[in-house]
């Protein structure tokens, strides 16, 4: 059955979806909140302009539609989407489709999707250039109103050796909750990156160009990504204005719209450690208190930055980052592996790999392997499928060295930090809980369990 395709909200997304849709052969109708801008879009589209058609309200867009429809909804998430849906779901067939394509909480799509069949979360990766020439493309909802617009999505999605980077992960929230941890990851990696940066510009000096000459070469390895490929971009970029290394005309305070946040949230609502995930919310949350951070440079001093040149070698930063980054991939997983057991999903990770092979942020030649070690054994845990035992095992004096040298030196790594923190747990038989239950025992009466037998037990403590 083929349906019928419209658009509502022609922003950055929006504009270049539709344009993607165009190119790839379907007729679409858009609509925008402000009229004009849905018609001048039509009007600048071009040699698409012939598969396009502007109409002027919600209502308009439904009657242009022959049912089944399939409306793709790109208003910003939040009260939007909800005034969106009370508009035009009303006004719907019963095999027509609403498609939300922003980043949605999870929760607000599962309450959404509680109240009807027809609503897909669809979560979108790839920005502008993604979108108008393929993203990766996450979606939940019922299968029957998936399996109604998958030829569309399969068709205008970015492609890994030729399969397309689109799936269905289970009912309601459920894409929107692989988007959001997708964004997780992506806060990681971005932690990561800057840290490195910060070693390298702080610490030895380094121009930005050198740098970036640095990314681009570590972009021909394991470390092979999209994010590592643009650092080497960013690094290598003049400003138009000053002609000075854009790096050093940019402020220091970095942006967010919550979906990092929101995989933190979720990570701590579940009982998953997620730690190099929350430092890189830290980061960006500290990033952004410039006043505190010059009163506290004002009154403190700037740190005792400056490294031996031989402190680290390339090769060390390298393998120290394919460890992190590693760590950030392993956090992430574990994260949608306990969301998909507590929702009910029955996610298939490999499948959450393979779509983040191309289109996305986070697309990385990693990835591949990741899907290969997840389909291999579905239950094992990333951080031992053997691949990635290998990466770690070798990674793991290199980030030690990068870790202790940054710390030694005042060089903030919270993000590298924690990811090496948390390899060291997780490859350590014998914690330090034992503490934590004789002291919850000693003033609550929590009571522990005993390494010789089983059952719960109290200490030799006095009562009361
Ligand atoms: C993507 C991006 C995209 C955007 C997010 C994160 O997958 O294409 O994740 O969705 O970058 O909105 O933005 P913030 O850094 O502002 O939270």
């Amino acid at each position: 059955m083929t349906v019928s395709l419209g658009l509502s909200g022609l922003g950055t997304m929006g504009a270049a979806l539709a344009l993607n849709l165009a190119d790839k052969g379907f007729d679409l109708v858009v609509q925008n909140r402000t009229a004009e801008t849905a018609h001048r879009f039509v009007a600048e589209a071009g040699a698409l302009a012939p598969r396009l058609r502007a109409v002027d309200t919600p209502a308009d867009l439904v009657a242009a539609l022959a049912p089944p429809r399939a409306i793709l909804l790109m208003v910003p998430a939040g009260e939007a989407v909800d005034d969106a849906i009370a508009t035009i779901l009303p006004l719907l067939g019963p095999d027509d489709v609403l498609i939300d394509g922003g980043n949605a909480n999870f929760r607000d799509t599962k309450r959404r999707a509680a109240g009807t069949a027809q609503l897909i979360g669809l979560g979108v990766s790839g920005g502008e250039e993604g979108a108008r020439h393929g993203p990766s493309m996450m979606g939940g909802g019922e299968a029957m109103a998936w399996e109604r617009v998958a030829p569309v999505l399969g068709a205008i999605a970015a492609r890994y050796e030729g399969t397309p980077c689109a799936a269905r992960f289970g009912p309601g929230g459920a894409g929107h909750f692989v988007k959001t941890v997708h964004n997780g990851i992506e806060y990681a990696d971005m932690a990561l990156i800057a840290e490195i940066y910060g070693i390298l510009r702080d610490g030895f000096g380094w121009e930005p160009a050198r740098i970036g000459d640095l990314f681009a070469r570590w972009n021909t390895g394991p470390l092979k990504s999209y994010l590592v490929e643009i650092t080497a971009a960013v690094a290598g970029a003049a400003d138009t204005e000053t002609g000075r290394p854009i790096l050093d005309v940019i402020l220091d305070r970095a942006g967010q719209k919550g979906t990092g946040r929101w995989t933190a949230i979720e990570a701590q609502t579940l009982g998953v450690a997620v730690p190099a995930i929350e430092a890189a919310v830290a980061s960006r949350n500290v990033s952004a208190e410039l006043d505190l951070r010059r009163q506290g440079e004002a009154r403190f001093g700037p740190a005792p930055v400056h490294l031996p040149h031989d402190a680290l070698s390339e090769d060390e930063l390298e393998a120290a980052l394919i460890g992190a980054k590693i760590m950030a991939y392993v956090e992430g997983f574990a994260l949608l592996r306990a969301a998909s057991a507590a929702e009910g999903w029955g996610m298939p990770l490999g499948q959450v790999a393979r779509v983040w092979r191309a289109g996305c942020i986070i697309r990385s030649d990693m990835l591949n392997d990741m899907a290969a070690a997840f389909d291999e054994d579905a239950e094992r845990p990333l951080f031992l499928a053997p691949a990635f035992a290998e990466h770690l095992a070798g990674a793991v004096g290199p980030l030690r060295a990068l870790v202790a040298t940054g710390i030694r030196h005042g060089l903030s790594v919270p993000a590298l930090s924690a990811a090496l923190s948390h390899f060291e747990m997780l490859r350590t038989e014998r914690s330090t809980a034992n503490m934590l239950q004789g002291l919850r025992d000693y003033f609550g009466r929590h009571g522990f369990e005993r390494t010789d037998r089983a059952g719960a037990h109290h200490g030799p403590w006095a009562e009361g």
